[in-house]
């Protein structure tokens, strides 16, 4: 089989699509790392920020990967979720007692974790790269209308970040089926480190609008 037959046939588009999910969950992990230096203070954020910037290139290099996996991870997903409408209709003992909640949803929380990347990127990403206007980053993220200065901007974080937890579950749970570890003597261990990056990491997100578009505020 050819490799571009094996990526376009169901199976090849479960692989990739098991890939690239993981590889952006463990980026989410280094971004979370990132983003908890504003709770160390303005000076280390921007400090962090800058250090990340002097990197150039590399940093665009490794941009263009991540536009390119949350591409292809959401075309597959597209597709595979028309193919199983389609055998939905087909088979009419397909029944929704007998689908898991979190993957009748996952075409819905991978859509809102899609709109939430589109407004994350033209925001954040681009003011930090293109419209600083002499601001801090500090203040672009904790202050200023398209950061938590917003609480509509903190709710709508929430309440994604929430959902993509939410996506990540099913999703780290169908890629260790995919890849072959359910079943073996990994899938604890796989169950385990699957928890950090579906519950903990999304946490570690949402303590951030929660902090510096609410409590900061109130105490
Ligand atoms: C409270 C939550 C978050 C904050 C404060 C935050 C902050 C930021 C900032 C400031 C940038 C621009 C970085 C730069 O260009 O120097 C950025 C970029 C980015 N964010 Fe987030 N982010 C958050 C949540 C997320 C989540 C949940 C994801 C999901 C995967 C994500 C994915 C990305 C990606 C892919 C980029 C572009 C790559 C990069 O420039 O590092 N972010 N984020």
């Amino acid at each position: 089989m050819s490799i571009i037959k094996l990526l376009t046939s169901s199976v090849g588009r479960k692989i990739l699509m098991a890939i690239t999910g993981l590889l952006l969950a463990f980026f989410m992990a280094f971004h979370l790392f990132g983003n908890l230096f504003l709770f160390v203070g303005e000076e280390a954020f921007n400090a962090y920020v800058n250090k990340l910037h002097q990197l150039g290139f590399l940093i665009r290099i490794a941009e263009f990967f991540l536009v390119l996996f949350v591409g292809s991870h959401a075309y597959s997903g597209i597709l595979l979720w028309i193919k199983n409408r389609k055998a939905k209709k087909v088979v009419s003992s397909y029944s929704k007692e007998n689908t898991p909640s979190a993957a009748r949803s996952a075409a819905f929380t991978g859509s809102i974790v899609f709109v939430f990347l589109a407004t994350h990127w033209s925001t954040f990403w681009y003011k930090f790269n293109f419209d600083l206007q002499g601001m801090s980053y500090y203040y672009v993220v904790t202050e200023s209308s398209v950061g938590f200065g917003s609480p509509a901007v903190s709710i709508f974080y929430i309440i994604a970040i929430a959902l993509l937890g939410y996506h990540l579950k099913h999703g780290i749970a169908s890629a260790g089926q995919t890849l072959g570890i359910v079943g073996t003597k990994y899938e604890s261990i796989y169950d385990n480190l699957a928890a950090i990056f579906w519950f903990w990491i999304p946490l570690g997100f949402i303590s951030i609008p929660v902090w510096f578009g609410f409590l900061v505020r109130i105490i």
